[in-house]
């Protein structure tokens, strides 16, 4: 991973109470102190459990930081159900997910919807994780690459190119996401060395190698290692495995390079 620090997010999704999220998180924090300062270290969970979650790693002090699984663009006002990137970063977030595969697929964003988001979490002073990737049947039909550069040309319209210092770009394609299934190590450095290309041409050479593309997709302990020794992946977006302490300090522990 030349001069790119690695990152690895936990991604929660909808799972953990009050109890178990602070109970995660203080064993997220002693298990990642090793690995801390080589690798940047965020877990996003589930925006009732941010201010809890966030106070923790304050009180340590740690270098883990905390992130939204998603934010609305908009500022305040008539959204009932939304989460704002003011109260968002109020409550503690310095990172949030944006076009997640479950957002996109589940709830049903369009690009258009997740680019909105990316603007609105970057001019709020918010590292995004900008998620993108190709359903199976768009795989089987030879569109990833097709797949990924619309998600990607649509979702950092309008992105400036000093605002790509506060971009991460999380590859998961969308057969691998909570299924067992992983890419494999060949066809995910694929994935990454397109979307590498493809910030060459939508910025320059500098952009397209300082700004992290992780892999996102059932990493495990086992798998993350051989993953992460690919040349354009650099870290991951953690989903099952990062509920489980031990794993997520593996894969964290993996990324560092130890
Ligand atoms: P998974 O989820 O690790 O459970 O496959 C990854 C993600 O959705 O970010």
């Amino acid at each position: 991973m030349p001069d790119r620090k690695p990152y690895v997010g936990g991604n929660w999704k909808m799972n953990t109470t009050s109890d178990s999220s602070t109970s995660l998180a203080r064993g997220v924090c002693e298990a990642c102190e090793a690995a801390q300062g080589a690798v940047d270290v965020v877990v996003f969970p589930p925006s009732p459990y941010l201010i809890g979650v966030a106070s923790i790693f304050k009180s340590r002090p740690s270098a883990i930081r905390v992130g939204a699984q998603d934010l609305y663009h908009e500022a305040e006002g008539a959204f009932t159900g939304e989460v704002s990137v003011g109260m968002g970063a109020d409550c503690g977030c310095e990172h949030a997910l944006a076009g997640h595969s479950e957002r996109r697929h589940v709830i049903g964003e369009s690009d258009e919807l997740i680019n909105a988001k990316v603007k609105a979490m970057l001019a709020g002073g918010l590292t995004c994780v900008l998620c993108v990737g190709e359903l199976l049947e768009e795989r089987e039909a030879g569109k990833t690459n097709e797949v990924n550069e619309r998600q990607l040309r649509t979702g950092l319209a309008d992105v400036g190119l000093r605002q790509m210092e506060n971009v991460v770009i999380a590859y998961e394609p969308v057969w691998a996401i909570g299924t067992g299934k992983t890419a494999s190590p060949e066809d995910a450095q694929a994935a990454h060395e397109f979307i590498r290309g493809l910030l060459v041409e939508l910025y320059n050479d500098d952009v397209a190698n300082r700004t992290r593309i992780i892999y996102g997709g059932s990493v495990k302990p086992s798998n993350a290692a051989t993953l992460f020794a690919q040349p354009d992946i650099d870290g991951g977006l953690i989903g099952g495995a990062s509920l489980k302490v031990d794993d997520f300090a593996a894969i964290v522990k993996a990324a560092s390079g130890a």
